[in-house]
């Protein structure tokens, strides 16, 4: 298959969405950002990567930063973390807090910003610099060492996130988190903050569609924990809108209100589309529509 020539058409066939809904200016650092951007990557299992776009233009990565905070809690204890948060889709928005206090402070997933919250909160444990293992996997994985935070959206976000101090907050209220609030909060911030290319988060994925392999040949996760990060990405990786992503894309994928979403298939590739413009449950409009365009022309999915 020529997969460059299928990513132009691609980049081509999704033109006309480019710039339909609304760039999230909910953290005002991020809605200066031009809407009408789009770009591709796949990294093949065990070989090359490809692109077309703008895809070697970074971007905030925003909420995929929790499938690599939950990866490095999972290679350091294991199941332990599920003591702490559920693996269920919520059927809310990814910063409700309804269902924090209707379930007694245990978040319904760790995608979702409460359960996201509870992970960097042991990352922190773990390793007194949860923003910082994040920071240091990603520039491994990706192979880029100038991957790093917009401290600008950082201040952004931190200046504004008064949803997600009142979720820390409700959850400390619970006896679920181990860490002072304010250093949670500044290292979720930071995790959310980072900046990266469709190449460099494509890259970064890669480990998902080879059964745990790290880029250095080193098992990171074991194909257990590797299937089960990507089945929670299936079922919760697009929050209110997983039923639907799974329905059109039919692969594990996670989305950031950056604009950005990752995408695994198993075994051969890993794929990173952005486009800033997002729809209602705050997933890229044009970049679900170029997955569902990449699977569908492809025949790789899950299903
Ligand atoms: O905490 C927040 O609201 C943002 N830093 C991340 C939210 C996000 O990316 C949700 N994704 N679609």
């Amino acid at each position: 298959m020529d997969i460059q020539r299928l990513l132009d058409d691609i980049a081509a066939t999704v033109e006309p969405l480019l710039g339909e809904g609304h760039v999230a200016d909910y953290i005002p650092g991020l809605g200066a950002v031009a809407p009408g951007q789009f770009g591709i990557s796949v990294a093949m299992a065990d070989g090359p990567v490809y692109g077309a776009g703008d895809w070697q233009r970074p971007f905030s990565i925003q909420s995929i930063s929790k499938v690599f905070s939950l990866a490095l809690v999972l290679s350091r204890e294991g199941d332990a973390i599920w003591r702490r948060v559920f693996r269920e889709p919520s059927g809310t928005p990814f910063n409700s807090l309804v269902q924090l206090e209707a379930e007694n402070g245990i978040p319904r997933n760790p995608f979702i910003n409460a359960g996201a919250l509870v992970v960097t909160d042991r990352l922190q444990t773990l390793t007194r610099d949860a923003a910082g293992a994040v920071t240091a996997l990603l520039r491994t994985e990706s192979g880029n060492p100038a991957v790093g935070v917009d401290e600008r959206v950082a201040a952004s976000e931190a200046a504004n996130g008064h949803r997600n101090a009142s979720m820390a907050h409700m959850l400390a209220s619970y006896g679920n988190l181990e860490n002072p609030v304010d250093e949670v909060l500044e290292h979720y911030f930071r995790q959310c903050a980072l900046e990266m290319s469709c190449a460099d988060l494509a890259l970064a994925s890669r480990f998902l569609a080879r059964n745990g392999v790290a880029s250095d040949g080193t098992a990171f996760l074991s194909p257990s924990q590797s299937k089960r990060v990507n089945a929670v990405m299936l079922t919760c990786g697009t929050y209110d809108a997983a039923g639907e992503f799974a329905y059109r894309v039919g692969l594990p994928g996670k989305s950031g209100v950056g604009g950005g979403i990752i995408a695994v298939v198993p075994g051969k590739c890993s794929i990173c589309v952005w486009s800033p413009a997002l729809g209602p449950n705050g997933n890229s409009v044009a970049g679900v529509a170029a997955l569902d365009e990449f699977t569908t022309r492809t025949g790789w999915s899950v299903f």
